[in-house]
């Protein structure tokens, strides 16, 4: 049996996801448990109850993923997760999972940073071919990714304040739409105009750094203030323009990037690359500003938290001989690509 098989643990936040992926590319299984309801609620992911679902769900989740598979502990290579970046007490749950098996199968264990994680969910869909850049978007990160080489990565930019995920689910609050609410801004943002004009920060600067924490407070200074006047603003309209904003700077920066550092493919990474707005826009504009490059935008359920790009990640590590974890690996909340 050649098949390269890993078994792939992801838990940093409010997922719990468990993937059997073959040679580095394939998905035989991804399941994604999501705790979403438990923490709506409280408007946002509460850490020890993060932590509590995890123990609930990880060891049905590791059998539904080797029963889809079809495989077992025995025809497995290695076994990967997720240490950083995240909520140690929700990342040590995939840790002590991934361990026990590792240990108790003699298996190597392969350590896997969230982030290469959400760049190589690109390879679950067409091969990739180096120099890429990524760009990386999600509820905790927003960062521009130059990677010359496999798993050899080299920040370009990142965001100074906010992450655009962070901030859309801010701003969602502002709008009464629940934890997270990226998605259903999304939605709204595709029935309006961008009429206000929101300020477009650090988009003509000579770097690759984002802010959007400007864009948060004209956002919700314009609502409050509308509320004062008793005066009701169009929802759609502020979703719209909210969008726009985000869109134009992000897209801006990253042809700013690819100007600058020639590449093959783009990769857009985590779950704010779901965005049906920045997905077209992106779209639209490599065609005609950079059609030479490649765009890889990841289908939707590969774009938030699972487990299958941790396993794609892993067989990329495997290839290049990076070292294994040991009995030691403990989870590093704020782990750096
Ligand atoms: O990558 P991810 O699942 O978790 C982190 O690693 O952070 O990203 C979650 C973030 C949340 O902030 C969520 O609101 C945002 O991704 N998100 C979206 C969309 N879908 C999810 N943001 C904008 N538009 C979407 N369609
Ligand atoms: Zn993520």
């Amino acid at each position: 049996n050649n098949r390269e098989l890993i078994l792939a643990f992801e838990t940093s936040c409010d997922e719990t996801s468990v993937a059997v992926i073959e040679d580095g590319h394939k998905i035989l299984s991804n399941i994604i448990a999501t705790q979403i309801k438990s923490h709506q609620r409280f408007g946002g992911v509460v850490p020890e109850v993060a932590s509590r679902h995890h123990v609930e769900q990880i060891i049905q989740c590791t059998q539904m993923a080797l029963d889809e598979a079809e495989v077992t502990y025995e025809d497995l290579t290695a076994v990967a997760v997720t240490y950083g970046p995240g909520l140690v007490g929700s990342l040590l749950i995939g840790i002590t999972a991934a361990k026990t098996i590792a240990f108790a199968h003699k298996l190597p264990l392969i350590p896997v940073n969230h982030l290469a994680g959400h760049i190589y969910a690109a390879q679950l869909v067409t091969p990739l071919s180096y120099p890429f850049m990524a760009l990386v978007v999600s509820g905790g990160h927003t960062e521009l990714v130059y990677v010359s080489a496999p798993n050899d990565y080299q920040l370009l930019g990142e965001t100074r304040d906010d992450a655009a995920g962070e901030a859309y689910d801010k701003i969602g609050r502002v709008l009464g739409i629940n934890y997270p609410a990226g998605k259903a801004v999304d939605q709204l943002a595709h029935q309006g105009n961008d009429t206000f004009k929101f300020p477009r920060a650090m988009i003509k600067e000579d770097n690759f750094d984002f802010s959007f924490s400007g864009l948060k407070s004209a956002f919700i200074n314009t609502v409050h203030h509308a509320d004062q006047l008793g005066e009701t603003l169009d929802r759609a309209d502020l979703a719209a323009s909210f969008q726009a904003s985000v869109c134009d700077v992000l897209v801006e920066k990253t042809l700013h990037a690819l100007a600058e550092h020639p590449v093959k493919q783009l990769v857009v990474a985590g779950g704010v690359a779901a965005n049906q707005g920045l997905r077209e826009r992106l779209t639209a504009t490599m065609a005609t500003a950079d059609p030479q490059t490649e765009l890889i935008v990841p289908p939707l359920r590969l774009c938030g938290d699972n487990a299958a790009m941790i396993g794609a990640a892993a067989s990329v590590q495997l290839a290049t001989h990076q070292a294994f974890a040991g009995m030691d690996l403990n989870a590093v909340p704020s782990l750096d690509l």
